[in-house]
């Protein structure tokens, strides 16, 4: 079995989503096919077949913060996955690695599973190893990172088409492993597409992959589900 994860990023509408829905549900897989649509489109897939995810949440349950969206309510909602610490938010919405935590740690009591995210950037790529080691260093012998799953997303290769090699892929999932104590499972993602999915979920280390892009484009989306490995 391996992990399918669709992350629409914030896109998608609710007749985008009602397509999705209708392609998607009930295609017969071995995999885990987990759905991360944007958080007003999450009531869509209730009935889903599949998986339900978030693409974020708060550290916190509930309270005066306006704008934030309780993991509560995500559970509340039929998810069981929560991605946190994509590079996007990391990035763009200053997200540290002491915020990340605090976010895993909320899911994690609340039988959640999160799926945290981590990687480098181009001018980190000779150093990656430090890199991630700082991104993983507060999940290290934690107890609960066997519920968790680990995303690798180098960030030169999500949305650019470029993707490192699977010795590369392999040696890093090896390295997250090793790192972190723990048997969680570890995902690729960036570029993945129906081109190389078979050839990615191949590498001996990997337990699935985070597809963005390739993931909105129905049809494409369902033959991977329909065939990844094949
Ligand atoms: P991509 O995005 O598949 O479009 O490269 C992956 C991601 O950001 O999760």
């Amino acid at each position: 079995m391996k992990f399918l994860v669709s992350n629409w990023k914030m896109n998608g509408d609710v007749e985008f989503a009602e397509n999705f829905f209708e392609k998607v549900n009930r295609i017969d897989t071995k995999n885990r096919v987990i759905v991360c649509p944007p958080f007003p489109l999450l009531h869509k897939f209730k009935d889903f077949s599949h998986s339900l995810g978030a693409q974020n949440c708060s550290e916190r349950t509930s309270g005066a913060f306006t704008g934030e969206i309780s993991p509560l309510l995500l559970k509340d909602l039929g998810c069981e996955y929560v991605i946190i610490g994509h590079s996007e938010r990391r990035r763009m919405f200053n997200e540290s690695d002491e915020t990340i935590y605090k976010k895993y740690k909320t899911l994690t009591d609340l039988n959640l599973t999160p799926i945290v995210c981590i990687g480098e950037t181009e001018e980190e790529r000779s150093e990656w190893r430090d890199v991630l080691s700082i991104q993983l260093n507060k999940f290290k012998d934690d107890g609960n990172l066997s519920r968790a799953i680990i995303a690798y997303e180098p960030i030169w290769s999500i949305g650019t088409g470029k993707t490192p090699t699977a010795a590369e892929i392999h040696e890093v999932l090896n390295f997250i492993k090793r790192t972190t104590h723990s048997k969680c499972p570890t995902l690729y993602g960036g570029s993945v597409n129906i081109k190389n999915i078979s050839d990615i979920l191949r590498i001996p280390s990997i337990d699935g992959v985070l597809i963005g892009g390739a993931s909105l484009k129905i049809e494409e989306f369902s033959e991977m589900v329909r065939c990844s490995v094949c």
